[in-house]
């Protein structure tokens, strides 16, 4: 079958995959606004670890860092019980979970923290459109308050600990969330990141901020259970790159010097971009690639087949299909995500997506 190299194992630093399907890291609102994921994340989560590898959706290191409602954190005790429950519950089910480890920056309502505070960024540059808030529907975002030079290094202690925490807890590895609009974009971006310091202006400038932050992670859990998602080229939450190719050339070469246990390269769906930024990285990066973004089981075998990535990340198609590496295997019918229900509170659109029934599944 040509999709057979997609159930062979893999190797991302210290974490062994028995195959290629990682369920791609999926915000899904079902924590509560102190940032404890639900008793049936746990169901939700085990029901996916046909994966080789799950990455959680993005969880926070801080209120600070929390800016969607219902979002989950990796700083609190209760948080932690939770999580550990899943990490179990994964790891009985037989797969492996990383803990995708972001801060939001601008792209933040306070009136979703559960806790007070502030709403910071590279700069005083808010995000443009709206977010969703439980209490009053779509607001405009908060305007942020620009993080001083001196707090860039507490930032990254936060991701450390967080990271500790998620090694502790069970975790085998962590993401540093560097794509998708969230702080460490903001500061690799031209139109977000305004800042006179040595954080900003010249590429080796915008690019320390995330280096300081990651090279923290891995100081606290080494560096063969990191990796680090990028989205070069992604405008998703306003974030324009202006001389995008040098930028993440540069970026990741330094990535590179790291030896990560991977690099995840989430090429842009919502806009396009003249350059096949997988490619890019490609060739400014030696160690395991995660890829992910609209791939379906050929395209993700090609891909793997070529060389190019060693595992790829499906999103939409895990959140409808929980059995998916299976569905693929028996060449069966995907079911279609909801997408009303991505980010609703309950089971609904959660743990109810059907699995093959047993006369399916027979060869
Ligand atoms: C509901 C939803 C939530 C998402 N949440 C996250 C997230 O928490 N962190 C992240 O890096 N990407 C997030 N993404 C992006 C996905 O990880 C993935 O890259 C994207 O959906 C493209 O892959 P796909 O075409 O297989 O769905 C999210 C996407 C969706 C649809």
């Amino acid at each position: 079958m040509a999709s057979d190299v997609l159930f062979t194992p893999t190797q991302l630093g210290a974490l062994k995959l028995k195959n290629r399907f990682v369920m791609a890291p999926l915000t899904r609102s079902r924590a509560n606004e102190m940032g404890v994921p639900a008793d049936f994340a746990t169901e939700y989560y085990a029901q996916r670890a046909g994966a080789g590898l799950i990455i959680t959706e993005a969880t926070q290191a801080s209120f600070q860092g929390m800016g969607y409602p219902r979002t989950p954190g990796l700083h609190t005790k209760a948080q932690m019980v939770r999580w550990k429950e899943i990490v179990d519950a994964v790891h009985g089910a037989g797969s492996k979970i990383v803990s995708q480890i972001w801060h939001v920056g601008r792209v933040a309502a306070a009136a979703n923290r559960g806790v007070k505070a502030d709403v910071v960024a590279p700069s005083v540059v808010p995000a443009p459109g709206q977010i969703y808030t439980d209490a009053s529907g779509f607001v405009a975002h908060d305007v942020p308050r620009a993080l001083a030079t001196d707090e860039i290094g507490a930032t990254a202690k936060e991701f450390a600990t967080a990271a500790r925490h998620a090694i502790d807890l069970g975790f085998d590895g962590v993401e540093v969330h560097s794509a998708n609009g969230y702080l460490l974009h903001q500061f690799l971006s031209t139109n977000v990141n305004k800042r006179a310091d040595r954080y900003g202006g010249s590429i080796e400038n915008r690019i320390r901020m995330p280096l300081e932050v990651i090279d923290a992670v891995i100081a606290e859990v080494g560096s063969n259970r990191v990796g680090v998602r990028v989205s070069p080229g992604h405008q998703f939450n306003g974030i324009e790159e202006d001389e995008m190719v040098p930028l993440y050339e540069k970026y990741i070469a330094e990535l590179d010097k790291r030896d990560l246990a991977y690099l995840h390269v989430m090429r842009p769906t919502a806009n396009t971009v003249e350059e096949d930024v997988v490619a890019l990285a490609r060739g400014c990066f030696s160690g395991p690639m995660i890829v992910a973004g609209g791939y379906d089981a050929d395209s993700a075998t090609a891909v793997i087949a070529e060389g190019t990535a060693a595992a790829v990340a499906f999103g939409k198609s895990f959140i409808a299909n929980p059995d998916l590496p299976e569905r693929v295997r028996r060449r069966a019918a995907l079911n279609a995500p909801d997408e009303a229900t991505f980010y609703t509170p309950g089971r609904a659109g959660y743990t109810d997506y059907p699995v093959l029934a047993a006369e399916e599944t027979r060869a």
